[in-house]
């Protein structure tokens, strides 16, 4: 039986998951409200920047089995299951998460839902809204919801789609286990667990998952700052502890903390359910981890301002890097972004290089100045920051940098640079963690 599926929502996760489902052979249409990113995903041009998508796109487009509408009515009518792919971002003034585009989705497809239909909600949601869903959908006669989360990372998201660690699937239902077992029959084949829970295990285990991942980085964070203070290296500290299986090295990167559109806003919108439903207090611990991470921004404006005799105003300050992340040109809640934003305000004059993000960093923090050809970004600095590990910065040559900067300082708030190099350059190192490294 060939089987049609519409994806709603085509940003990091839904253009992804369409491109994939689309590699597995099945014939998909994303849609989206937006026809600019429609008429460039048609044309085979990922709107962002996301490693290994495009050829994907590319020839599944060629193929036939993949196109991008903004025709609800003619997409959700050829197709029996649809994914709801659409963004969650923190609410404006709140921690809570904003729903209006989950729920401006449903409504959209709803006209054109038919019996036996599927509704199978992806994106990142309070706890309790895929029952809020499948009670907006109650009047259609035999469509079903189910929830499945998604859990991939930008800069692995077609790898973390394909090859998934887990597939986890909330259903009410008697379909929903049956057809997403038939989607995801390929990977199940290849040994990817498959875990069938109620609604509400469904949703919090995405958010489960990244408040643990959050408060991983944010305990190496906490060791970071008491290393600071007894003279310790948290790179090494790190290494150790991860030797311990129970432990594990991965997510133990002491440096500037979390950004991206999920962690932060994740972990608030998770404080923020749990307050609704009585549960407040399991969760005051994520506030510390909000305020673990938030604090290494504001240690890397005083290490600086520190180094540059006690201002930073009217000096040149460097930042390499914009994205939340190498391999992303996202910039929401960027910790580099954050911390240039706080020196600019300080009165410094900051050049922010990024090999990806520079376009969208310009629309959300249009005072910086951004310069795309690093030497150019570097010449005449006073201060280096080493905010985002791209290899761009782990492959510059420290004395190219040295011939060209006013002052020759740098911070490596990554711990990805090699100390030994930079100060055989000439630089002043400093790094988070490791006061004497
Ligand atoms: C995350 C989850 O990993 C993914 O499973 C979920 O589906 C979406 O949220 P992503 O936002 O793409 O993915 O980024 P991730 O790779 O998890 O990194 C998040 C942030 O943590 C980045 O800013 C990164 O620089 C930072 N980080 C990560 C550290 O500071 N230290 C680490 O050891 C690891």
């Amino acid at each position: 039986m060939s089987v049609t599926l519409s994806v709603i929502g085509t940003g990091y996760l839904g253009a992804t998951h369409a491109a994939c489902m689309a590699e597995l052979g099945f014939s998909v249409i994303g849609l989206d409200v937006n026809p600019s990113k429609i008429e460039s995903l048609n044309a085979g041009i990922v709107p962002f920047y996301e490693p290994g998508l495009d050829p994907v796109l590319q020839s599944n487009l060629a193929a036939g089995r993949l196109q991008f509408t903004t025709d609800f009515a003619q997409a959700v009518s050829a197709a029996t299951i649809h994914f709801i792919c659409v963004g969650t971002p923190q609410q404006a003034g709140a921690n809570a998460a904003d729903l209006s585009q989950v729920f401006a989705a449903v409504d959209a497809i709803k006209p054109h839902l038919k019996d036996g239909d599927l509704v199978v909600g992806k994106s990142t949601v309070p706890v309790g809204t895929a029952t809020l869903i499948a009670d907006r959908l109650a009047d259609i006669p035999g469509v079903e919801v189910a929830w499945n989360p998604e859990f991939l990372r930008e800069g692995f998201a077609v790898q973390d789609t394909l090859h998934p660690d887990r597939l986890v699937v909330g259903v009410n239902g008697p379909r929903g286990e049956d057809r997403l077992r038939q989607v995801y029959a390929p990977l199940i084949a290849d040994g990817v667990p498959f875990l069938v829970t109620d609604f509400p295990t469904a949703e919090l285990v995405k958010v489960a998952a990244n408040s643990f991942l959050a408060t991983k980085i944010s305990f190496i964070n906490a060791m970071a700052e008491v290393c600071e203070a007894a003279g310790a290296d948290v790179t090494q500290l790190a290494q150790a502890i991860g030797y311990d299986p129970r432990i594990g090295p991965r997510f133990l990167a002491a440096g500037l903390g979390f950004g991206g559109g999920c962690l932060p806003k994740d972990i608030r919108a998770f404080m923020a359910r749990a307050g609704e439903i009585g549960a407040e207090e399991a969760l005051t611990f994520l506030r510390e981890v909000d305020q673990i991470n938030l604090r290494r921004r504001a240690h890397t404006v005083d290490l600086a301002r520190q180094i540059l005799g006690g201002t930073c105003a009217g000096k040149q300050i460097t930042m390499l890097g914009a994205a939340f992340k190498p391999d992303s040109d996202d910039v929401r809640d960027s910790p580099a972004l954050a911390v240039a934003t706080m020196m600019h305000n300080e009165g410094a004059s900051v050049v922010v290089h990024d090999p990806k993000a520079l376009d969208n960093a310009a629309r959300i923090s249009p005072t910086l100045t951004y310069e795309q050809d690093l030497i150019t970004a570097l010449t005449g600095t006073h201060l280096v920051i080493h905010a985002t590990e791209w290899s761009d910065y782990r492959e510059l040559d420290p004395a190219a940098a040295a011939a060209v900067a006013a002052g020759r300082h740098v911070i490596d708030a990554r711990n990805a640079l090699d100390p030994k190099a930079w100060r055989a350059a000439g630089w002043t190192y400093r790094a988070l963690g490791r006061p004497t490294a």
